[in-house]
């Protein structure tokens, strides 16, 4: 049995003897027969793939320029397509224009700078709308330990998946009465087998050996119990990858005491431990300026920095355009572009490592421009 064969510590004991026998989970009828979320995209005549191109708000622009100006520079087979997100109202709900709605669509990916969010008025969350509209079901967050640029911890390289579309950020909230008040978590099997597999084939994609499900199946019986269920079958499927799981708790304790045993592994998890537990991990590695990620669906995915707008240094040319660079270099990944991911990704880390041309939130002096120079001249 793959569960009994990835029990190791008492707490991933205690959390399997607690996973309910009443949830039970038939894949008679699987939800997926071929890989999740593969990219499908096509090169046209000229051999380039067609990406599109949400430069954002505030630094967006500035920090899309200097991700143009390094693909440019590495030959890589892409033409943008800049694609305008306004947002529209439809029945008096926010949307995206139909036109931006059909570039990602007919394209499959795209590449998003950070877009504000009124706060308490105006228009949701475009960024909520995005994922919504396109069924962005995985978030894929990567920390790695930036050379040159030291935390408290050294050799951090956690990957971390968060299931996207339910569990605690259903907003099903009530008034039970007053004083009162429910919010359902909702867990399905189908989005949980799908964010599962996907997390065991970019296990697989990425040379990682084990998938870890992090869960509080000993309190949430039900709903991270079918979680936790449906992973142990899932893992049936993937015979090469090593399971297991661990509660939320611990991994928070451990990861904090020491990153490094985590590196070797994909850890998955529902919506809200996945929010939190993604950022924890960026700040091991110094916060959200260095951090990528993506959004990643069955009909197409969409990928970002994780920092915001930043609308203290918009215009001004100080912004580091490191996340957004790495968030693209998922993406080429994605789309099976690995040998111009490595490339890129080599000149960005060695010239971090170096320090000589950094900006103002890694401590340097650097502006945008001259620190995407620096990463052109080491291609
Ligand atoms: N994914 C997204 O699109 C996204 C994510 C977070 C916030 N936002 C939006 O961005 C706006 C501003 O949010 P905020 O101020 O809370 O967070 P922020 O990430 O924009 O800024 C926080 C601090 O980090 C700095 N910073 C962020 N990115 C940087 C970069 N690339 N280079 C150098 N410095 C950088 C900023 O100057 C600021 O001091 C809000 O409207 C928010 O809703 C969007």
């Amino acid at each position: 049995m793959l569960a009994l064969r990835s029990i190791a510590a008492p707490a991933q004991r205690q959390a399997f003897r607690a996973a309910p026998r009443a949830v039970s989970v038939s894949f008679q009828n699987r939800f997926y027969s071929s890989r999740v979320a593969q990219f499908t995209g096509q090169k046209d005549a000229s051999g380039k793939y067609t990406v599109s191109l949400i430069e954002g708000d505030g630094i967006g622009p500035e920090i899309a320029v200097a991700v143009k100006d390094i693909f440019a520079a590495a030959q890589t087979p892409i033409n943008w397509e800049p694609i305008n997100v306004d947002p529209i109202l439809k029945d008096g709900k926010t949307a995206i224009p139909d036109a931006a709605i059909e570039s990602i669509r007919r394209n499959k990916i795209a590449l998003k700078g950070p877009l504000a969010t009124p706060i308490g008025k105006g228009h949701v969350s475009l960024n909520l709308t995005l994922r919504r509209t396109f069924n962005l079901f995985a978030n894929l967050r990567p920390c790695r330990s930036v050379a040159g640029f030291k935390t408290p911890y050294d050799g951090v390289d956690t990957v971390l998946i968060r299931e996207n579309t339910e569990g605690e950020y259903s907003g099903i909230e009530h008034v039970v009465v007053d004083g009162v008040v429910q919010s359902i978590k909702l867990i399905t099997r189908e989005a949980s087998e799908r964010v599962l597999r996907y997390a065991f084939e970019q296990a697989r994609a990425i040379n990682r050996k084990k998938v870890r499900v992090v869960h509080k199946a000993t309190i949430m019986k039900m709903s991270d119990g079918l979680f936790l269920n449906t992973a142990r079958e899932v893992a049936q499927d993937f015979p090469d990858i090593e399971f297991d799981a661990e509660l939320l708790d611990n991994t928070c304790l451990k990861m904090t005491t020491d990153p490094t045993p985590y590196n070797d592994k994909v850890l998955v998890m529902p919506n809200l431990y996945g929010d939190i537990l993604s950022d924890m991990c960026a700040g091991l590695i110094g916060g959200l300026g260095l951090t990528p990620s993506g959004n990643i669906g069955d009909e197409c995915s969409i990928f970002e920095a994780v920092h915001g707008s930043a609308p203290d240094i918009a215009g001004k040319g100080l912004a580091n355009p490191t996340a957004l660079l790495l968030s693209s270099m998922m993406m080429l990944r994605h789309m099976g572009l690995n040998e111009y991911a490595d490339k890129i990704e080599k000149a960005a880390f060695d010239t971090l490592a170096e320090g000589k041309v950094l900006t103002g939130d890694l401590g340097g002096k650097a502006s945008t421009k001259d620190f995407t120079s620096a990463i052109i001249d080491r291609l």
